[in-house]
């Protein structure tokens, strides 16, 4: 009872007076607990869409002592990420997420400062190789590609839930960036980025019970089953730092990241004079790339799959666009993109669709930032609701219907970049902290897909064949939104 009464006071005494007064938004539900009982923690992202229609491109909500300003609609979303992406390009201090990266890494760090800078440039130019037209690792991604046709290959005619095999697909390409070589499927580097997987998606659960750590964080003395996760995280994180410079070492042939960043912690030779690398910042540089470039890509790819069994005429119009582009039957490489409109159409439209990370990945001002003509004070928490601008039916009509055509014009060719919907697509966010694996991202789902559909037919279950809609099909998981599981069936084409 007295810990009750402590934390009650703490926490009272944490509310700070909201400078966010001239800011619309909900009445208040609960003095302790500010927002927290009107949020639906299943739908967040819709929550907060709806109340973007209620309140505007700019409103304010309170989540226990934390004020948050929400960010939606293409203009000032630009305003935010773009024009003033800088000063408004810091992250959230989340107690949690400080804990496990030790403010490191290019995901969490509080303030975009010259580390930041750093090990954003050596990330990027490491992904870069993975992108568009660079054959070394375009192989890689064929190659763990096939290994998920062959598979599916293996399920024919029996119903199966594609959910481990994309897992383990996404994964193998992740470690291979990491560690340079190839994992087979019971790798002991795989299933530890499998557990670190899983770990890091409870860090990021904003959960209640992960708030009150957040703003209580002496509670993790106390040593309660909720806080073992994160420590358990923290073991992982180390493990798989241990195994990859072994591996960097007993290979020094093996081109990884691992290795680049082995380099630059013993060499100085890094991007911001007189700020070497520690070895935790290669540590944690592993950590986010690992949770970064699988669970966003496994739960994409993981929808895409249900999307297309239910949409068998998607299927075939890119099947039909793979055999005019392969007529002797070869299968796709990156080099075909540009002239598979359709195929490429698709990939859009499903990152509208499924909008993997729905509220993009939090953000503060570390000045004062105007937005949509609205002052947004220094230090302010700020969720980009990408998911809203996604699905806001004065621009996209019918967002609720997957319609890859939406993103062709009448002639058939991708519409352009400056294009309404283009320029209302931020599915990898935009400016200063825009996703760092972006091109990793679309080169993997455009060879995956494309193969898929020219290897199988792929069909719902019995009796789910109705069309699946984005209310009821997607949950979130931590950051991410994630599709129930589901089963189809892969009939190979003849
Ligand atoms: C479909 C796949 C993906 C989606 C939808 C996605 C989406 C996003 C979004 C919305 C952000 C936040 C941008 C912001 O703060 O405004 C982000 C950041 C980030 N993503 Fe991705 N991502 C994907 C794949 C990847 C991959 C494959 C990697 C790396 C292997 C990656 C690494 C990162 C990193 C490191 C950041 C943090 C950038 C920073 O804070 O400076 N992502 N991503």
């Amino acid at each position: 009872m007295a810990f009750v009464v402590i934390s009650m006071v703490i926490l009272f005494i944490k509310i700070k007076k909201s400078n966010l007064k001239h800011i619309p938004g909900p009445d208040v539900a609960n003095f302790l607990l500010g927002h927290i009982p009107l949020v639906d923690f299943e739908a967040t992202h819709r929550n907060l869409a709806d109340w973007s229609r209620k309140y505007g491109p700019v409103y304010k909500l309170r989540l226990l002592h934390k004020h948050v300003v929400v960010v939606s609609g293409q203009e000032a979303l630009h305003e935010l990420l773009v024009k003033k992406g800088v000063q408004a390009g810091g992250r959230p201090d989340i107690f949690r997420v400080k804990y496990v990266t030790e403010n490191s890494g290019v995901i969490a760090n509080v303030i975009p400062d010259a580390k930041w800078k750093a090990l954003r440039k050596i990330s990027q130019r490491h992904l870069k190789q993975f992108g568009d037209g660079i054959s070394r690792l375009e192989q890689l991604i064929v190659s763990v590609g096939d290994d998920m046709l062959e598979q599916f290959r293996g399920t024919e005619g029996v119903l199966c839930d594609p959910k481990q095999t994309v897992l383990a697909t996404v994964m193998k390409s992740i470690s291979f960036l990491l560690s340079g070589q190839r994992a087979t499927d019971d790798d002991p580097l795989l299933n530890t980025c499998k557990r670190m997987e899983d770990q890091v998606r409870y860090l990021t659960f904003n959960h209640p019970v992960m708030l009150i750590y957040d703003c209580f964080p002496w509670l993790r003395f106390l040593r309660l089953k909720s806080w073992q996760p994160i420590e358990d995280l923290v073991v992982t994180r180390d493990k798989l730092w241990k195994m990859l410079k072994q591996i960097a070492t007993d290979r020094p042939e093996n081109e990884s990241l691992a290795k680049l960043m082995l380099s630059k912690v013993s060499s100085d030779d890094v991007d911001s004079p007189g700020d070497s690398l520690r070895e935790i910042d290669a540590n944690v540089i592993c950590l986010n790339l690992t949770f970064a470039g699988t669970s966003t890509t496994t739960c994409t790819f993981y929808a895409l799959i249900n999307l297309l069994a239910h949409n068998p005429n998607v299927q075939e119009k890119i099947y039909q666009e793979t055999c005019r582009v392969l007529p002797d039957g070869s299968l796709v490489t990156l080099q075909n993109k540009p002239t598979m409109p359709y195929t490429s159409a698709t990939i859009l439209e499903a990152l509208r669709y499924i909008s993997t990370v729905p509220l993009g990945v939090p953000h503060r001002s570390i000045a004062d930032v105007e937005i949509s003509g609205f002052l947004i004070p220094n230090d302010t928490l700020i969720f980009s609701n990408l998911w809203a601008i996604h699905h806001d039916p004065i621009v996209w009509g019918d967002p609720e219907r997957f319609r890859p055509e939406r993103f062709l014009d009448d002639d058939g060719h991708l519409v352009p970049a400056d294009h309404i919907y283009r320029k209302n697509l931020m599915p990898f966010g935009a400016g200063t902290r825009v996703c760092v694996g972006e091109s990793l991202a679309m080169a993997r789902l455009f060879i995956w897909m494309a193969r898929l559909i020219q290897t199988f037919v792929i069909a719902p279950a019995e009796g789910n064949d109705r069309i699946i809609t984005f209310c009821e099909n997607y949950i979130p998981n931590g950051a991410v939104l994630e599709s129930k599981p589901y089963h189809v069936y892969f009939s190979e084409r003849t």
